[in-house]
């Protein structure tokens, strides 16, 4: 058994199933570029799924990182500190929002905002506005709320009974939306881009109509960007492009670019339905998370960068259209700014996984968003050199894969 065989045999002794890792155990990054534990080097167009907004090891994040750990890890939050109390300063200083709430990860962000809209309902009309409007496809996490407040039956299946009044409806379809949102409705929420069902680009116009019909039912519309806040569409969050403004926002991923932390924001108005103690967190705002997310938001927001996505997004398109003029294999490029799905042709259902794990024998690091898209989610500051250098080597995937089918 080499290296790599004898790890994954520990994996399988020692770990629970839900996972099936890659047969190559990564050991080292820098900037997008990988080392996996035989030494091979790889060039990441995965971004750890859209977390990795600088990369890996970013030598300002790690600074910060250790500067924090060698002054205070933890104190619970029967106090505040100085790092989460900048973090929350700037985010609200950089979005709609007026207050922050601190979480650990994307479904605990979400989890709080759905909390929040119950009880934000119940305080302002009492237990019969209760329901939650979400589109099918969506995902919003693993927790059981949000695995069922999440449009794909396949993560909430044989876990029930799960939370009622949660209601889903295709995007895109008013005619159903306008059936639907009533004043009952508590809360609508939705991703700008539903990420992990295929990068599937929801019109703006129909968010804007659920904003109207929001406005008119006095619900609230919650905007999941734990995917693509941050920077990753070409904007610090994706709303900010769509002459609106959500409710209740959610961050998670690229806040801490690899640290564990997840946000909730909102408005003062909104936020009082959280009294004292109606909800927590152990972890959630811990000096060493919001240290280093306050860093990475610093470096994100910068207008240079922003302008980067955007022209790293044209090279991308440039270079996955040139390939797909060779050996055709996807019939549409979704997304906005560093989130790309190509959605593969019939030719190629259900084969994602295949040019996930081809990838990794030409040294590039892929992902799929379902089992019929391929997903590029890399550092955002990715080289334009190693989107080069990366792309070289995804053709050559296809091309293999081409010749195999
Ligand atoms: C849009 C969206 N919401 C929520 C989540 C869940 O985040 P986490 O896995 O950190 O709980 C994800 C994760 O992929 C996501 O993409």
């Amino acid at each position: 058994m080499n290296p790599t065989e004898k790890i994954l045999e520990r994996f399988n002794n020692s770990m629970t199933p839900n996972y099936v890792p890659a047969d190559m155990i990564p050991h080292r990054g820098e900037g997008s570029l990988v080392w996996d534990i035989e030494g091979r080097e790889y060039i990441d167009l995965t971004g750890g799924i859209a977390v990795l907004a600088l990369g890996h090891n970013h030598p300002e994040i790690v600074a910060v990182l250790k500067d924090q750990a060698e002054k205070l890890w933890h104190v619970s939050n029967y106090f505040t500190t100085e790092p989460a109390l900048v973090l929350a300063e700037s985010l609200c200083q950089k979005t709609f929002a007026e207050k922050v709430f601190f979480a650990n990860s994307g479904s605990e962000a979400n989890e709080a905002a759905l909390k929040l809209a119950r009880r934000y309902a119940f305080d302002q009309s009492g237990m019969e506005k209760n329901e939650i409007v979400s589109l099918h496809l969506s995902f919003h996490g693993r927790s059981l709320f949000t695995v069922s407040t999440g449009g794909q039956k396949k993560y909430s299946q044989g876990f029930g009974p799960l939370p009622p009044k949660i209601i889903h409806i295709p995007h895109d379809d008013e005619k159903q939306l306008r059936a639907t949102i009533s004043d009952t409705t508590c809360a609508v929420i939705l991703e700008p881009i539903m990420a992990e069902s295929g990068v599937i680009d929801i019109s703006f116009d129909f968010i804007q109509k659920i904003r109207e019909l929001c406005d008119q039912h006095q619900s609230l519309l919650i905007f999941d960007e734990v995917q693509t806040g941050m920077g990753r569409t070409g904007s610090l969050f994706a709303y900010q492009q769509m002459d609106l403004t959500p409710d209740i926002l959610t961050v998670s991923k690229a806040l801490g670019c690899g640290f564990p932390i997840g946000a909730m924001m909102t408005t003062t108005k909104i936020a009082k339905s959280l009294t004292p103690g109606s909800h927590g967190s152990t972890f959630g705002g811990n000096p060493l998370a919001t240290a280093v997310a306050k860093k990475a938001l610093d470096i994100i927001s910068d207008p240079r960068l922003l302008e980067g996505v955007r022209h790293k997004r044209k090279l991308f398109e440039e270079g996955l259209t040139k390939i797909n003029r060779l050996y055709p294999f996807f019939d549409e490029i979704r997304g906005m700014g560093l989130l790309i799905g190509c959605q593969l042709l019939k030719k190629y259902s259900g084969l994602a996984g295949d040019f996930v794990k081809k990838g990794l024998t030409e040294k590039v690091m892929l992902l799929g968003a379902g089992p019929d898209v391929i997903r590029f989610a890399p550092s955002l500051i990715i080289k334009d050199e190693q989107i080069k250098e990366g792309l070289a080597r995804f053709e050559k995937v296809v091309k293999a894969l081409h010749e195999a089918t």
